[in-house]
């Protein structure tokens, strides 16, 4: 039995920091584990130009503690109006490592969202000509689509269009739930990718709805069916370049989670890789850890493999019920269970 594995240090290729004193508290838990990280942009206000996305990168290294080598990746938020020469200059001056699309009003922060795909067709374009990488939000919004089906109905009615039309537009799936991602991404040529999260490795729609309301097992989007988790436990732990770890820690106070009207996010950043590792080990994977961890994100990317290392070993972990940000509760991803893998350093 392997009891302990030491792989190049994982990056974190989907993550939210937030900003100002709550982003001072979290970036350490991220520092602590990951080499780098997809910094999301869905600030209030967006982070939607290179000087935007520049400052913002400044704050964070500021919360990067001593000592620590860590290196957050910036994202453009695409808007209706994106400005494509400031996008593509933005890329050219190394500030942005990618492009965010939130359909206007899918998740947080994402009502300046993009309205109508197509309508971007035209910035996609330019990313494609210089070879910027597209993340993805992959739900539709309307109202009529039954929220467990707003992952598959994008699929069918923009992400199959897009992919047709931008063929060489580097592309990832973010953090897909069902195994209709699953199929698309695996069918399509090797430009298109996905990021898996470790909540949606675990639980199933279940775990949010069964016993009471479960707020902090609620994030975006939601966790689907069994059969579904199933599929991304194979994906993810499967060896394939085109899944990569992608946490999408998203902290939420614990009183905005536990309230009338709950906000979707699950903070995973401070036990990410004692989570991931215990489903590659609970798969018979573990083989395939550093694969999914550390390496196949920095090759789509075409970024170097980070060179240090890291260890995690068989043991106990007890993950506290409750973490506390700026003064306040905040509950992890795990809170109050007890992992078996324990992340040495
Ligand atoms: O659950 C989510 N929370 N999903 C998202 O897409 C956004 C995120 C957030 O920013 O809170
Ligand atoms: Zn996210």
């Amino acid at each position: 039995m392997t009891d302990s594995l030491t792989i190049h240090r994982p990056d974190d290729w989907h993550l939210h920091f937030r900003d100002g004193a709550i982003m001072r508290d979290v970036v350490p838990f991220t520092a602590r584990q990951f080499g780098r990280a997809i910094v999301m942009p869905n600030l209030t206000p967006p982070v939607t130009t290179t000087a935007l996305a520049a400052a913002y990168r400044d704050r964070i290294m500021v919360a990067v503690p001593e000592g620590v080598s860590f290196t957050p990746l910036m994202t453009c938020y695409l808007t209706d109006t994106t400005d494509a020469d400031d996008l593509a200059r933005g890329a050219a001056t190394g500030v942005f490592t990618a492009a965010k699309m939130y359909p206007a009003n899918a998740t947080t922060n994402s009502a300046a969202g993009v309205s109508n795909i197509e309508n971007l067709y035209p910035v996609l374009a330019r990313m494609e000509a210089d070879d910027i990488v597209l993340c993805i939000h992959g739900e539709v919004t309307d109202h009529d689509i039954d929220v467990f089906d707003r992952e598959k109905e994008f699929i069918d009615r923009h992400l199959r269009g897009l992919v047709a039309n931008f063929p060489k537009l580097r592309v990832v799936f973010e953090h897909i739930t069902t195994s209709d991602a699953v199929d698309f991404v695996l069918a399509s040529g090797p430009q298109v990718a996905a990021t898996i999260t470790p909540q949606h490795l675990h639980i199933n729609r279940n775990a949010m709805l069964v016993g009471g309301i479960q707020p902090h097992n609620y994030c975006l989007p939601v966790a689907k069916r069994e059969t579904h988790r199933l599929a991304l436990r194979k994906a993810a732990t499967g060896g394939s370049g085109k899944f990569f770890l992608g946490t999408d820690s998203a902290p939420h106070l614990k009183r905005d989670k536990e309230s009338a009207c709950g906000c979707a996010g699950i903070f995973g950043a401070p036990y990410a890789l004692e989570s991931y590792i215990t489903v590659f080990d609970e798969e018979c994977a573990l083989d395939q850890f550093e694969g999914f961890a550390s390496l196949h994100g920095p090759a789509f990317y075409r970024l170097p493999v980070n060179e240090d290392t890291v260890t995690l070993e068989r043991a106990e972990v007890a993950v506290p019920a409750c973490l506390h940000v700026t003064g306040e509760e905040i509950v992890p991803w795990h809170g109050g269970q007890v992992l078996g893998w324990r992340f040495v350093g």
